[in-house]
C-alpha cells in the first residue's frame, strides 16, 4: 500500500501536466513565415475541431474573429469536452501568427471569369468610386494614387494585396463584400492568372507609323491616313504629336515644324515612352 502515495503523485503530476498544456502559450511565426495555409491547414482544422457547434466554413468568417479564437484555443476552453492535440494548437498558433496566409486555388478544371467577362465591371462597381484613374484629389477617399483598378499595371502589382483585403473583408472599407459569390468569382480570376488583363502598353508621340524611328515620314503618314485614307494608323496616341487628344493636319505641321524650323517640342510622352494613351495603341515598335 506504499504505492499509493507514488501513485497521487503521478496523477496530480499528470494532472497538472495536462493543465500546463492547455494553457499553452501561442507559438511566434517563424522568422515571418510559414508552409501552412487556409486551404491545407485552417479549413481542415475548423471543420474537425469547431464546426459540429459553429458555422466558420470560410476564411473570412475565421478572419473576423481571428483574435477570440486564438484565445479561447490556446486557453483551452474552446472546444469544451474535447482536447485538441498539442502540436495541432501549435500549428493553429503559427498560422494565425502569420497572419492567416492563404493560397487561392484556380479550379483545376480552369476559369471561364475574365477580365472584360466579369472583373472589370465588378472592380468598376465596387472599388471604381476610390480607385479609378479619374478620380482626383478628395474623391479618392484616401485611395493610394498608384492604386487604380482600372490600370493593368496596378491590377498585377497589387493581385495579393487584392485578394488579402477581399477575403478579410476590409475593402471596401465599412462594407465589406465577402464572402459572396462575387467575391469568389474575383478570387478565382485572381487565382487563375489575371485571364484577359490588358498587356500595358508603352509608347511615344511623334512615331505615328510606328517604325521605331521619327523622322518625316511620319509626318507623310499622317497626312496619307487624313486624306487619302491609305495609311491605317496601329498607335493613335503616337500620331497625336501634339497631345491635342485628336490626330489632325496640325499634327503633321507641328511635326515639320519640329524637325525643320525649331518649333516647340510635342509634349511628353516625346523624350520618354509613357503608357496611358488615351486614343488607342495597337501597336508600336519604338518603345
Ligand atoms: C460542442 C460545441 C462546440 C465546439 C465543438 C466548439 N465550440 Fe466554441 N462555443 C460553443 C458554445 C456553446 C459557445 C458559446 C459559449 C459562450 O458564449 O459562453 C462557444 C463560443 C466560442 C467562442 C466565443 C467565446 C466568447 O468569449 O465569445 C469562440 C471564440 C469559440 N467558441 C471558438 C471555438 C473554436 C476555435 C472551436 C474549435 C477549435 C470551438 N469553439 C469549438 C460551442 C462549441
Ligand atoms: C471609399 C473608398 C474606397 C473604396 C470603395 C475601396 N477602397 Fe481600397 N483603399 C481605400 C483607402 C483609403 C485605402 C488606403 C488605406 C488602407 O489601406 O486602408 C485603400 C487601400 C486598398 C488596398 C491596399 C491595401 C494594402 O494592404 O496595401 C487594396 C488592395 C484595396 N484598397 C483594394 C480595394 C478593392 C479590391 C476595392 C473594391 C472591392 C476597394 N479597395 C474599394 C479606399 C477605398
Amino acid at each position: 500500500m506504499r504505492l499509493l502515495p507514488h501513485l497521487m503523485g503521478l496523477l496530480l503530476l499528470f494532472l497538472s501536466r495536462g493543465g500546463l498544456l492547455a494553457a499553452r502559450d501561442p507559438i511566434p511565426c517563424p522568422s515571418g513565415s510559414t508552409a501552412l495555409r487556409w486551404e491545407t491547414f485552417g479549413e481542415t482544422f475548423f471543420f474537425r475541431y469547431c464546426n459540429r457547434c459553429h458555422g466558420w466554413n470560410n476564411y473570412t468568417d475565421v478572419w473576423t474573429r481571428k483574435d477570440l479564437i486564438l484565445e479561447q484555443v490556446v486557453a483551452g476552453n474552446m472546444p469544451p469536452f474535447e482536447t485538441v492535440p498539442p502540436e495541432e494548437i501549435d500549428r493553429l498558433s503559427e498560422w494565425m501568427r502569420c497572419d492567416l496566409p492563404v493560397d487561392g486555388s484556380c479550379p483545376t478544371a480552369g476559369s471561364e471569369v475574365t477580365h472584360d467577362n466579369f472583373a472589370a465591371k465588378f472592380l468598376e462597381v465596387h472599388c471604381g468610386s476610390c480607385h479609378w484613374k479619374s478620380r482626383e484629389g478628395e474623391a479618392r477617399q484616401g485611395a493610394p494614387l498608384d492604386q487604380n483598378w482600372d490600370d493593368p499595371a496596378a491590377l498585377r502589382a497589387y493581385a495579393l494585396p487584392i485578394r488579402d483585403t477581399l477575403l478579410r473583408n476590409q475593402m471596401p472599407p465599412d462594407l465589406g463584400l465577402s464572402p459572396s459569390p462575387d467575391v469568389d468569382r474575383l478570387l478565382e480570376w485572381i487565382a487563375c492568372g489575371l485571364a484577359g488583363l490588358p498587356e500595358k502598353r508603352f509608347y511615344r508621340r511623334g512615331d505615328a507609323n510606328s517604325d521605331g524611328f521619327r523622322d518625316i515620314t511620319d509626318a507623310v503618314t499622317v497626312l496619307l491616313y487624313l486624306f487619302e485614307g491609305t495609311a491605317p494608323l496601329r498607335c493613335f496616341d503616337a500620331a497625336d504629336i501634339d497631345g491635342s487628344g485628336k490626330v489632325e493636319v496640325t499634327d503633321a505641321v507641328n511635326w515639320l515644324n519640329f524637325l525643320f524650323l525649331g518649333g516647340t517640342a510635342p509634349p511628353e510622352p516625346f523624350r520618354d515612352c509613357g503608357d496611358l494613351g488615351r486614343l488607342g495603341c495597337e501597336q508600336f515598335s519604338g518603345c
